[in-house]
């Protein structure tokens, strides 16, 4: 169902948004008329920022093979990779719904293994949900029977690269948008909550959100979607190496880190950097040997340590 243009964030009748983003409040956006926002983060800083913006659902994607590890395509990162950064990004979000991208190769062995897999990202990195790439009924189907909240993705699935020839548009044509159609269908009726369209035509987005009764979550799938993701490197300029068509750059991070890199790197060489006041006076150092505490809890105590 896609909210229209003038719907305001929170219409007559609608509950407030909850102090914690859960599963049904954002299967029941778009009966409320409101849009989602959804972000990738793949640590704590960023899954911090993310939350602190106040965004509704924060993905722990399986673009962090691409964004964050520097490989050319998804396909490499694995299940304990993906942990490691869910279980970073649960400590920085509190609000935003966490859901965790099941990688390449987790539900590719059967629905016992996929469900084992996807449990560990809701016991060990404290995800909420999980997302699954492709057509498979069976598998959200099978999750969903283990209580673990499934966001399908639809239309172009990276993970499906060498199968598809590329990173191409899909649905094209009144066969494949029929197919689309079906799958989405397919996907509602298995459980899912919501549904991303990644790279197919506006109007064939419009019209599966139209049809559905969950969420569409577009990317590159034009404004008739229930709401939008984009990654956390693009919205921020970091990732350089590509400029997909649908990206809309809100920063230029990489720019500004490589200017403020530079500029220090200038300071240390011309000697401009540390000045006094960033030097500690006196002889020897404060903390004697063996009184530094061994752990530090906040933000405070951290500086103190640091006189
Ligand atoms: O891995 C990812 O970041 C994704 C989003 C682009 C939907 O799948």
């Amino acid at each position: 169902m896609t909210p229209s243009p003038s719907s305001p964030a929170s219409s007559a009748g609608s509950l407030p948004a909850p102090k914690r983003i859960t599963v049904p409040w954002v299967a029941a956006a778009p009966q409320r008329g409101e849009r989602l926002v959804v972000v990738t983060a793949y640590d704590y800083p960023q899954g911090r920022t993310a939350d602190a913006a106040g965004v509704d659902v924060v993905l722990v994607g399986d673009s962090l093979a691409m964004v964050v590890l520097g490989h050319a395509d998804t396909l490499a990162v694995t299940v304990d990779e993906m942990l490691h950064h869910v279980k970073a990004a649960r400590r920085g979000v509190e609000r935003a719904l966490l859901v965790a991208d099941m990688p390449f190769g987790s539900f590719h062995l059967g629905a016992e293994a996929t469900v084992a897999n996807a449990v560990r990202f809701l016991k060990e990195g404290g995800a909420q949900a999980v997302k699954i790439e492709g057509d498979r009924p069976e598998l959200v189907a099978a999750l969903v029977h283990a209580e673990i909240p499934v966001m399908a993705h639809l239309g172009l699935t990276p993970q499906s690269l060498h199968k598809l020839g590329g990173f191409k548009v899909q649905g094209r044509g009144a066969d494949a948008a029929g197919e689309l159609v079906a799958a989405a269908h397919r996907a509602e009726d298995a459980g899912a909550f919501s549904l991303v369209l990644e790279c197919v035509p506006a109007a064939l987005a419009t019209e599966v959100s139209a049809a559905l009764e969950i969420p569409t979550i577009g990317i590159g799938a034009g404004a008739g979607c229930d709401g939008q993701v984009l990654v956390y490197h693009d919205l921020l300029g970091i990732e350089e190496r590509i400029a997909p068509r649908f990206v809309r750059r809100y920063a230029e991070l990489g720019v500004a880190s490589r200017e403020a890199i530079a500029a220090y790197a200038a300071d240390v060489r011309a000697g401009r950097f540390p000045s006094e006041d960033e030097s500690y006076g006196g002889g020897p150092a404060v903390t004697a040997p063996g009184t530094a505490p061994t752990s530090v809890t906040s933000g405070a105590e951290i500086q103190k340590l640091y006189g």
